[in-house]
């Protein structure tokens, strides 16, 4: 049995994207009797200029540990694949003609919500493609968890950890922002792990007051510091009804283009506490992976050769419960899986006495 495997990473890098390529290409190794794997460099824009390279088995060796992607990545944004831009390029046309040029039986993209569109798009156009869900947003429907989210768990509750001893030392109120525009789940898994003491996500819009509240409780009490873990999409009632071009005008006009900067200002004022901003950003995304994410990209890896083998074909590799499965790429592809106000895990923070601000 012969394989000829396209592979490419797309969107936000994270880590265990190699962790995840090395598992699909060590068990395409193992599984047919020829493996051929062309790699894509940065993502779509590598299909679409036919920028690849033929790789050699001895590429996914060395590389389980190895943080970002070794293949690349860029963002080319779904909402433009049908666009003919000032370079007159069409893109899916392209895509088309790179997968047919290099006769490939089948292409594996490693994404978030933005690359599984566009695979389910490929899909649709009669590629051969299977989609492994990457993120540490955690935002993509069907699966309980993308790869990259618990090491990006790992790696902001360390930062909470380290804030909150010096937060402690000084009685100050920390204002951590998290990673997330429109997901908060990184935020509610590091804060509760961390044990933060406000929560503030994008889809739980705000009052500041209330967040006040909570700070100035805690400033009464022996407990002088405070530790707010607010999502970078994170806003309040009144941005809420607000559009996104609106909402970013708003920002820019009131002089913040950050929340956490902005709410340790109005902290600071309402309350009267020293509040300070603390914005670890893409570190977020950076290093190795932990031990759970190079366990799960190894299981999606090993599955999405299965798929291949079996040649199904339009799935996206999933975990649910305790069990990798796939799930159809356009039962899943561009529907944002969110935290819900009533999840057990909000539910359960607030029976810890965690404040949301609203
Ligand atoms: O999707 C992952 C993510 O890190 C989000 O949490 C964040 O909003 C976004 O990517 C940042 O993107 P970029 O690295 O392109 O600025």
């Amino acid at each position: 049995m012969k394989r000829r495997i396209g592979i490419l990473t797309a969107g936000g890098d994270c880590p265990g994207l190699n962790a995840a390529i090395r598992g699909v290409a060590k068990a395409a190794y193992e599984m047919f009797d020829e493996t051929e794997i062309v790699g894509f460099h940065d993502g779509y824009r590598g299909l679409i200029d036919g920028d690849m390279s033929e790789m050699k088995r001895s590429q996914f060796s060395g590389i389980l540990t190895l943080g970002g992607t070794i293949l690349g990545t860029s963002r080319t944004p779904f909402r433009n694949m049908r666009v003919i831009e000032d370079d007159n390029v069409d893109k899916v046309k392209s895509m088309k003609e790179t997968y047919e040029k290099l006769k490939l039986d089948c292409l594996v993209t490693l994404g978030g919500n933005g690359t599984h569109k566009t695979a389910n798009l490929l899909s649709e156009e009669g590629l051969n493609v299977i989609g492994l869900p990457k993120t540490i947003d955690n935002d993509i429907y069907g699966t309980d968890f993308a790869f990259g989210f618990h090491t990006a768990v790992d790696i902001a509750t360390d930062v909470i950890d380290r804030i909150h001893t010096t937060a402690a030392s000084h009685g100050r109120c920390m204002v951590i922002e998290i990673m997330g525009n429109k997901a908060g789940w990184l935020t509610l898994y590091s804060g509760l792990a961390g044990g933060a003491d406000v929560l503030v996500l994008p889809e739980i819009p705000y009052d500041i007051e209330k967040i006040a509240e909570a700070v100035e409780k805690r400033a009464r009490s022996k407990k002088a510091f405070s530790i707010i873990a607010v999502a970078e999409g994170a806003m309040d009632r009144k941005e809420a009804k607000m559009k996104r071009k609106e909402r970013e005008t708003y920002r820019l006009e009131t002089g913040f283009t950050n929340i956490s900067t902005r709410m340790a200002k109005e902290l600071s004022a309402l309350v009267g506490v020293e509040a300070r901003a603390v914005i670890p950003g893409h570190m977020q995304r950076g290093g190795s992976p932990s031990a759970y994410d190079r366990v799960l990209s190894t299981q999606f890896g090993v599955h999405a050769a299965t798929l291949i083998r079996d040649k199904t074909y339009g799935y996206t590799v999933a975990l649910q419960g305790n069990q990798v499965v796939h799930n159809k790429l356009s039962d899943v592809a561009g529907i944002p899986k969110l935290v819900s106000p009533d999840d057990q895990m909000v539910d359960l923070a607030r029976h810890m006495g965690i404040t949301f601000g609203d």
